[in-house]
């Protein structure tokens, strides 16, 4: 089964390396997350994927990578210093700031038009605060959700070394369209991809990493002629959604959603989201937007831009004449298409039953839970319901429910009621030995591609062999790990949790033969290859 629930994939992520709360050993920072060993080669498997794909294997594509500080100047011509901010308000009753969007949607049953109507709603006691209660709120207020640093080593306190930490990477795209277009000789339609780090300083950051303050960006400005636009954003929406499920994602957890009018950002004609089903829901995992020629137009010299010192645009040899391109923007966030892989390769399966009796035991702890759960009081009523409802199920179908109950094990909430240290202490030892979690990752994206064990870690010659197999992968450009830890079956296990799509066993028989034992995560199925063409085969699965 896929993962119920974020906390599952969480706690994948902290035991097996992937992801670590940041800074931890002071106790954290809210929503900031290190990408750890096996995280680190994920993500960069995924960038490497996307420029492969949107630079290498394209003729019209261009790679870039701006500075993260810029002139200020840019933000203020973007039009973000003035409207990129989230509406918010504050209650006097029991002074929390919620967001004023947020509460509008929930309380109303749709989105706001605009910060008017919210405020009108507001007026009209119509809204309420969702802590407390109460209808004492103030208006709604824009708040910025720009970082502000300054440069230079004195701050004067006057906004003279004001600098922003870009909140997107795409205004460094917009502001080198010249740079590009002249070094590269490029005619139109052609593109600038870049990959890199975007800071926000979003209110209600949350569910792992799927939104948090600083993360990754990969953006396209794809550039065309005007009336050339809305076949380009045609065509980038069928790439980009290829792009995912050529990477193995299932098509059932992706779809097309196409932005309404009041959703659109100020500069967008049109814009489709690319929707991921997350274990929290559908949710966006890239944007794709018609800017039309507003950020080129913004950055040239103009009665309303003094400041620009000249022209984006395009010199035309076929009209012979300037125009200013417009752009689509496939925008993709690396950290949230890392989540929707790892959400989308996750699977944990009974494999074998246990004893009767380590069943029935394991039955009456996950009861005694969903009891003790039922009378707890203080907790939120919907934590409560979920609670239950998922004790009562996992012990009603036990054995077979194991793989729900790794879920229950590792919800954060569960892990409040004392009766789950006992849970836990029966349940984790049941589920290592009958259950198998797998990341099912498309082989180009697995952090590992290819684990080599010796049969027998005791026996010199396997070992030297393993090791000189792991280097020749190595050599041949495979990541490739050798291992000798613990037994065959639980060395596969571990790899398997990882999402290793191939595992070599180095035995007797090779020795004698030089063939070993490749093993398929996915199929669990081994065949003897010899061991001279391990790096041809692999690569050729790669490719
Ligand atoms: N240049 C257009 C732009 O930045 P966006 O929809 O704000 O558009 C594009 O962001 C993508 O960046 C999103 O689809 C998402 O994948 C990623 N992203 C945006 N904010 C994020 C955040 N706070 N945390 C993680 N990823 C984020």
């Amino acid at each position: 089964m896929p993962a119920s629930s974020l906390d599952t994939i969480v706690s994948l992520c902290k035991r097996r390396g992937f992801v670590f709360p940041s800074s931890s050993v002071y106790g954290g920072l809210s929503s900031t997350w290190d990408y750890g060993p096996l995280g680190v080669e994920l993500k960069n498997n995924v960038k490497r994927a996307w420029w492969k794909k949107v630079v290498h294997e394209r003729e019209d594509m261009e790679g870039l990578d701006a500075a993260i500080l810029m002139n200020r100047l840019v933000w203020k011509y973007s039009g973000h210093e003035a409207t990129f901010s989230d509406p918010m308000m504050d209650c006097r009753a029991c002074k929390t700031r919620p967001r004023a969007d947020h509460v509008f949607a929930a309380q109303k049953g749709r989105d706001p038009k605009g910060i008017v109507e919210i405020n009108a709603a507001i007026d009209a006691k119509e809204l309420s605060c969702p802590k407390c209660g109460s209808k004492d709120l103030t208006q709604a207020r824009p708040f910025n959700l720009m970082f502000k640093t300054s440069v230079g080593p004195v701050d004067l306190g006057d906004d003279s070394g004001l600098v922003y930490m870009r909140p997107e990477t795409a205004q460094g795209i917009f502001v080198n369209f010249g740079n590009v277009l002249d070094t590269m000789r490029r005619k139109l339609p052609f593109g600038i991809a870049q990959i890199g780090k975007a800071f926000r300083n979003e209110i209600t950051p949350g569910n792992f990493t799927f939104r948090t303050r600083e993360f990754e960006q990969m953006e396209i400005e794809y550039f065309v002629r005007p009336g050339e636009d809305e076949a380009a954003h045609e065509m980038w929406i069928a790439e980009r959604k290829n792009w995912y499920l050529g990477l193995g994602m299932n098509p059932d957890n992706l779809r097309v959603r196409e932005q309404e009018k009041h959703e659109l950002a100020h500069y967008a004609k049109r814009c489709v989201d690319l929707e991921y089903r997350f274990p929290m829901g559908w949710s966006e995992l890239e944007g794709i937007a018609n800017r039309t020629d507003f950020d080129l137009r913004s950055h040239s010299r103009s009665p309303e831009n003094p400041d620009a010192v000249g022209e984006l645009k395009y010199f035309d040899q076929e009209q012979k004449k300037h125009l200013v391109p417009y752009v689509i923007e496939p925008s993709a966030g690396a950290d949230r298409a890392t989540l929707a892989f790892l959400c989308d390769a996750y699977e944990d399966a009974l494999v074998k039953e246990p004893p009767a009796e380590e069943t029935a035991k394991l039955r009456e702890l996950v009861e005694s839970f969903a009891r003790s759960v039922g009378r707890r009081e203080g907790m939120a009523a919907d934590v409560k319901q979920r609670l239950v409802s998922a004790a009562e199920s996992v012990a009603a179908g036990l054995p077979g429910t194991l793989p729900q109950l790794i879920g229950l094990m590792e919800d954060s909430e569960a892990a409040s009621i004392e009766v789950m240290k006992k849970v836990r202490g029966v349940g984790e030892k049941i589920a290592e030995e009958h259950t198998r979690t797998v990341l099912h990752l498309h082989p180009r994206l697995a952090p590992v591609t290819v684990a080599v064990f010796p049969l027998k870690r005791n026996d010199a010659r396997l070992v030297e062999m393993a090791r000189g197999l792991k280097r020749e992968l190595q050599k041949s450009g495979i990541r490739a790990v050798y291992d000798d830890t613990g037994a065959i079956g639980k060395l596969y296990r571990r790899q398997d949790e990882i999402g290793t799509p191939w595992c070599i066993t180095v035995d007797f028989q090779s020795l004698d033969d030089q063939t070993v034992t490749v093993r398929d995560r996915d199929s669990m199925a081994q065949d003897r290859v010899n061991a001279t063409e391990l790096g041809n085969t692999f690569a050729t699965r790669l490719a």
